[in-house]
């Protein structure tokens, strides 16, 4: 039975393939896409949303336009890392289709009230438009199973600051406010485990051969994400943070979690900084905690994820075949 799922992003080159993983996956029903500003500006990541829905074939995906700035501070995209137009300035096709009249943030309440309770919520971007319908009405976000967030770095340093991850430095006070609201379970996927899975050359070159039109605009948008990995990490390939947070909520039997309590600093250096409170009592003792991935079965995803975005019928099992001479 596929898993009904939301997903509110900022497209992004990686929020591009989780997009498409997530719409291609038989193991998900994705009903609906709200868009915050992060990455790149409010207009460019719904334009960018509508562009790549369209290239994921199916049926046709909603699309909500929400925060064009966050909660308190003010947007600074970033195009080194994504591009000026958010997915790698290769020229994806225009989409013909416009964003829906209604709001992010309503519709994610009015989606919470009638579907919450089998719907999971993914949060690939900053976490604006989830702190706004909480704020507004924090019975329907109840209602939603789950929440699977990409954010925050914990043992690790960070991609946006030498302590936070880009999520939550470019909107603290929303990642603060939803981490610490405790209305329904939280699944955080850190950089601590994104950066132990990589989008190789190898990977890449499968993906030029499948040869479909949907992987040749990947591949575009990838060569330029792997540049800019090279440039800032001196890393050989592509972390996929989004498309990880997806599997974390279409495949939760691939993560080994922690419950820790969480929260987020907001002030000074520490802007964005997660923090995760190890030395707790046990859980019983201390408020519901949010699950931090910890562990990953990486081969499981990587086959899964380029067999979904390959051609059609395309299985894991073939992709294990055709990287079977590559090291991981
Ligand atoms: O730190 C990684 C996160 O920031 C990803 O969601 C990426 O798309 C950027 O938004
Ligand atoms: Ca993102």
């Amino acid at each position: 039975m596929p898993r009904r799922i939301i997903i509110d992003c900022d497209p992004g080159i990686d929020d591009a393939l989780a997009l498409l993983y997530a719409a291609r996956s038989p193991e998900s029903q994705l009903d609906g896409v709200t868009v915050v500003a992060g990455n790149t500006t409010l207009p460019q990541a719904v334009s960018n949303a509508l562009r790549v829905l369209d290239l994921a074939e199916g049926r046709h995906v909603p699309v909500y336009a929400g925060a064009s700035e966050p909660l308190e501070r003010r947007l600074q995209p970033s195009a080194r890392i994504h591009g000026e137009d958010g997915l790698g300035d290769c020229g994806w096709p225009e989409s013909s289709r416009e964003s829906q009249t209604e709001r992010a943030a309503q519709f994610l309440n009015h989606h919470g009230q009638k579907f919450g309770h089998e719907t999971t919520l993914i949060c690939l971007g900053p976490l604006t438009n989830i702190a706004q319908a909480i704020r507004s009405d924090p019975e329907s976000m109840s209602r939603y199973q789950r929440l699977v967030i990409m954010g925050g770095a914990y043992r690790v340093g960070g991609n946006a600051s030498p302590v936070a991850e880009h999520n939550f430095w470019t909107d603290p006070e929303a990642a603060q406010a939803v981490l610490e609201w405790r209305g329904t379970s939280i699944r955080l996927v850190g950089l601590d485990i994104v950066r132990t899975v990589l989008l190789t050359p190898n990977h890449r070159e499968l993906l030029r051969q499948m040869n479909t039109k949907l992987t040749h605009w990947i591949c575009s948008s990838t060569r330029y994400f792997l540049n800019a990995h090279w440039q800032v990490d001196r890393v050989l390939g592509c972390y996929l943070a989004d498309p990880l947070a997806v599997a974390a909520a279409l495949r939760p039997e691939w993560f080994d979690v922690q419950t820790y309590p969480a929260s987020v600093a907001v002030d000074g250096l520490n802007r964005g900084q997660l923090l995760l409170d190890e030395y707790a009592q046990s859980p019983r003792q201390v408020p519901a905690g949010i699950e931090w991935c910890v562990e990953v079965n990486r081969r499981e995803f990587m086959e899964d994820f380029l067999a979904c975005l390959g051609p059609a019928q395309w299985t894991s099992k073939q992709v294990r075949r055709c990287l079977i001479g590559c090291s991981e």
